[in-house]
């Protein structure tokens, strides 16, 4: 069965200013995409001013590499480097209709931010979350007015990947809904309705392959095996890269949600836990490229 009430163009409300909350890779790059599809004034915020200028730093920094490219004009630069601020004060909120958290990836954490968020937009803001699997309607508990609270999930790289789960609770309204539909297509993306279960739909199937590849190293087989064994799925990087890209404490942590939901269908992953704690599979050169499989992740494992 289809997620019932299809999105009605009519009741979506107008996105005039975006609040990002977390100024991490994720949030950074689809404020981004924000200010670029939207044209509109994106502000973003951190618990510090530091974590703050290290994503407005990213967004200069992706500017400029469009600009570079030819993507944008140097007005169109100038203008998105203009629209973007950054700031410790969630009262520069105010005028935001449309705010997305993508902060640390634990229920708390995001109950408190929206609840505390707010306290300072208007009453018919959006609320939308980027959280990966957690329970988009355990997260919106804390608020006052939960039916404007969808899920919008972006996936990595966000400039790239077509696709954003929008996920509806059993408060969402039409308009929260017809909102995210109407925004996801501007941002350009292909959006889906997911139901607000464990994972939504694409983490399930990520969940599946990442834990199984893992699994298969945890029992004894080599990283490159478990590779070649993946290769005939034609994947457009193999499990492990997918893995890096995520982040190993995302995965771990993804992989933690559906262990819990459904302990029959998915592994726990022991290895996997050690390796996010010691926070690398591969050794890079200092662009950041893979040389190799690092050392003491192979030896962990
Ligand atoms: N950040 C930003 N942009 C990136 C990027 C990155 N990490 N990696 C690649 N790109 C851009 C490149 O700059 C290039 O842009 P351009 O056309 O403007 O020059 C474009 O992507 C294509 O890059 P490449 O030519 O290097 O192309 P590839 O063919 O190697 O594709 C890829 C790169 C699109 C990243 C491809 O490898 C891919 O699709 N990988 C799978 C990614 C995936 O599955 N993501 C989902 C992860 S799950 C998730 O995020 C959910 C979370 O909840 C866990």
């Amino acid at each position: 069965k289809r997620p019932a009430g299809a999105p009605d163009k009519e009741l979506a409300q107008k996105v005039t200013q975006v609040g990002v909350i977390g100024a991490g890779l994720m949030a950074s790059q689809f404020a981004l995409l924000f200010v670029r599809r939207l044209q509109v004034p994106v502000v973003i915020t951190d618990l510090d001013q530091s974590r703050v200028d290290k994503g407005l730093a990213y967004i200069h920094g992706e500017i400029a590499e469009l600009l570079a490219k030819g993507r944008i004009d140097s007005d169109e630069a100038n203008r998105l480097t203009a629209l973007v601020t950054g700031t410790t004060d969630k009262a520069d909120f105010a005028d935001c209709d449309w705010v997305i958290e993508a902060v640390f990836e634990e229920l708390g954490v995001k109950q408190d931010v929206f609840a505390d968020v707010e306290q300072y937009i208007s009453p018919e803001a959006i609320l939308a979350t980027n959280t990966s699997s957690l329970s988009v309607e355990q997260i919106g508990a804390k608020l006052k007015n939960p039916e404007r609270l969808v899920g919008f999930h972006f996936f990595n790289p966000v400039a790239v990947m077509p696709l954003i789960e929008v996920v509806r609770t059993s408060k969402t309204t039409d308009a929260a809904l017809s909102t995210a539909m109407v925004t996801a297509a501007k941002l350009r993306k292909n959006a889906i309705i997911t139901r607000d279960t464990p994972g939504f739909v694409v983490n399930r199937v990520l969940a599946k392959v990442l834990g199984e590849a893992m699994h298969g190293v945890e029992q004894g087989m080599s990283f490159e095996d478990v590779v070649e064994a993946a290769r005939p799925f034609g994947l457009p990087m193999d499990p492990f890269v997918l893995l890096d890209l995520v982040g190993l404490k995302v995965g771990a942590h993804v992989l933690d949600t559906h262990h819990s939901a459904f302990p029959e269908r998915f592994f726990d992953s022991p290895a996997l836990h050690e390796l996010a704690e010691y926070g690398a599979i591969f050794e890079k050169d200092s662009a950041g490229k893979i040389k190799g499989y690092d050392k003491k992740a192979l030896a962990i494992v």
